[in-house]
């Protein structure tokens, strides 16, 4: 749909995400910096790569670097350019990662990372539009949206004097924080189905879903490593098995279950189709969240990353009631 914004790969129903893409939609066409802050593998680089992709830049390159996977002087090198006979080994003239991204975006992933030196250069091309390669005497120009992302607390960094407050602030202008996904559960088991799909394409297997109690448990595990750790479990349980429904024991050997999920879930198979299936889930999943919160709507739809009204909508549906 021209004109409209189109995020259709990056899945998620909840409050918390639905917050996010509203952000992102608004922002990725105004022209400022952008920091993505979130724990490492809640989608960061996508969220990103949305915003590129949604903006008027989008015909030009998105160029990413990790600002902490390189020595300082050769990510200098790679950002920046350097003239010919700038260093030793410096034998032609080469174009930096910021001429790379001209008329595109930038994404300096981990910039918690970047060491003060290049931190200095940093801010006076977001000052100035402008900058010299190494070696070089004549500055060069380009038009560069910058967008950051980090995992790690830059404003105490900001206070402990590892980062430049100015810079901060350049790179901040706005700033996009993805909630971690434990505190988002309702997105699981969409995550879930999304992976299984592309693995299923990737494998040629023929993966319907989770039985019950597999649901039941990824629903309630904490998920540390976040998306990207659903996605390897997924990938990981389907490389093991490739049965109609992957199953809680193949799950289990790659991530650590609460113990009271097996107890409160029973070991019935689901059956029918896979909507009728994620119908049952849901109301069973739905039930043990109020459960734990001793029927507290209001907190259990915030564990579920819904809204009340949702919540109240889908309790009437599945005629869900305190017993
Ligand atoms: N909402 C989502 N829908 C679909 N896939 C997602 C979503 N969020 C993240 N992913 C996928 O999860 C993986 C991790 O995401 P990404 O690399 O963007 O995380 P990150 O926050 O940059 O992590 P890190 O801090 O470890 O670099 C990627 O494969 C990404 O495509
Ligand atoms: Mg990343």
């Amino acid at each position: 749909m021209a004109g409209k914004f189109r995020f259709e790969n990056i899945i998620g129903a909840s409050e918390g995400l639905k917050s996010v893409l509203e952000k992102v939609e608004k922002i990725a066409i105004r022209d400022t910096s952008v920091l993505v802050t979130g724990e490492s593998g809640t989608g960061k680089e996508l969220i990103a790569q949305a915003i590129h992709y949604n903006s008027p830049r989008k015909e030009k390159r998105f160029v990413a670097i990790n600002c902490g996977a390189l020595p300082e002087t050769i990510l200098e090198g790679e950002l920046f350019g350097y003239k010919k006979g700038a260093f030793t080994g410096a034998k032609e003239n080469r174009a930096g990662l910021l001429e790379a991204a001209d008329g595109g975006t930038l994404f300096l992933d981990e910039v918690g990372n970047l060491p003060m030196n290049v931190q200095k250069t940093l801010l006076r091309f977001l000052q100035e539009q402008e900058f010299l390669r190494l070696g070089d005497t004549k500055p060069t120009k380009v038009d560069v949206r910058v967008l950051s992302a980090t995992n790690s607390d830059l404003k105490f960094a900001v206070k402990n004097g590892s980062f430049r407050e100015d810079l901060y602030y350049r790179l901040n202008v706005v700033n996009i924080h993805l909630p971690p996904l434990r505190e988002r559960r309702g997105d699981i088991p969409l995550l879930a189905a999304h992976f299984i799909c592309l693995q299923n394409t990737k494998f040629g297997t023929k993966v319907k879903g989770l039985d019950s109690e597999a649901m039941a448990a990824i629903t309630q595990y904490d998920w540390p490593g976040n998306i990207r750790e659903v996605k390897n479990v997924i990938e990981a349980s389907m490389a093991m098995a490739s049965d109609e429904y992957l199953t809680l024991q193949v799950l289990a050997q790659f991530i650590e279950m609460p113990a009271e999920i097996s107890a409160y879930f029973g070991e019935e198979p689901v059956e029918g189709d896979y909507s009728a299936a994620m119908a049952r889930f849901e109301a069973d999943y739905l039930k043990g969240l109020l459960a734990r919160r001793s029927w507290n709507v209001e907190a259990a739809a915030r564990d579920a990353g819904m809204n009340m009204a949702t919540m109240y909508r889908k309790m009437k549906k599945y005629s869900l009631k305190k017993e």
